[in-house]
């Protein structure tokens, strides 16, 4: 049976759903089962319309269905991705995130592999805090985080973050990512999927 992933994230504008089909990418290339799943838009309509890239976004991924409950109890391990929003993740992200009280009292959340990619504007702007950030939400489900480290060439060419695949947009809007980003999260979402096969004793119930 191949290993189950689920790739769920938010977007505004793009540059994080890139990442997320990366990761979804690279984890499939291992053979693995993967659910790309996007957070459900919270912000009302009026603030959508006012930017245009925002509204032009949420339009093209119309197809990609939202996360739900049930998409992390299928899941044995997942990757949530989110934009930088001061420094944390967005709340659409973290709305998915504290609906997950009854799934996490199940123990349904646990013994899972656990990653995060995230994308800020600036470099410095909170990639890295976002993505430690969503450490301490795997710490409290028990999942077993899995870092990108420098574990392939990628990091090194991607910004040189270790702690998951981080792209400084520089505000840019749906535009391609550059290769070395991409390639990058791919190395992320192909990591977690041997990861979370390999950490398959830890999931069977005694
Ligand atoms: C409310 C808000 C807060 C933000 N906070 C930060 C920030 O703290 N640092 C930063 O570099 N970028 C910040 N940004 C910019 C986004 O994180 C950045 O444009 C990101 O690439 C967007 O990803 P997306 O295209 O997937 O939506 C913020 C954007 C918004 C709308």
């Amino acid at each position: 049976m191949s290993t189950k992933i689920l790739v769920a994230y938010y977007s505004s504008t793009g540059n994080v759903h890139q990442l997320a089909a990366a990761v979804a990418a690279g984890a499939e290339s291992t053979g693995a089962e993967v659910r790309l799943r996007r957070a459900p838009e919270l912000a009302p309509d009026e603030a959508v319309a006012a930017n245009p890239a925002w509204k032009a976004h949420l339009e093209a991924v119309s197809d990609v269905p939202d996360v739900t409950p049930d998409d992390f109890v299928w899941s044995e391990g997942y990757a949530l991705g989110t934009p930088t929003r001061y420094g944390l993740p967005a709340a659409q992200l973290k709305q998915v995130i504290d609906g997950l009280g009854p799934q996490w009292q199940n123990g349904d959340l646990a013994n899972k592999a656990a990653t995060s990619f995230v994308s800020a504007s600036n470099a410095h702007g909170g990639n890295e805090s976002t993505l430690i950030a969503l450490n301490n939400v795997y710490s409290h489900w028990g999942a077993i985080i899995v870092p990108s480290g420098y574990t392939s060439a990628n990091p090194y060419t991607a910004g040189g973050n270790p702690y998951g695949t981080g792209y400084a947009s520089g505000g840019a809007t749906d535009t391609p990512l550059p290769d070395e980003y991409v390639e990058a999260a791919k190395a992320q979402g192909a990591r977690l999927a041997q990861v979370t096969r390999l950490i398959q004793p830890l999931r069977e119930k005694p």
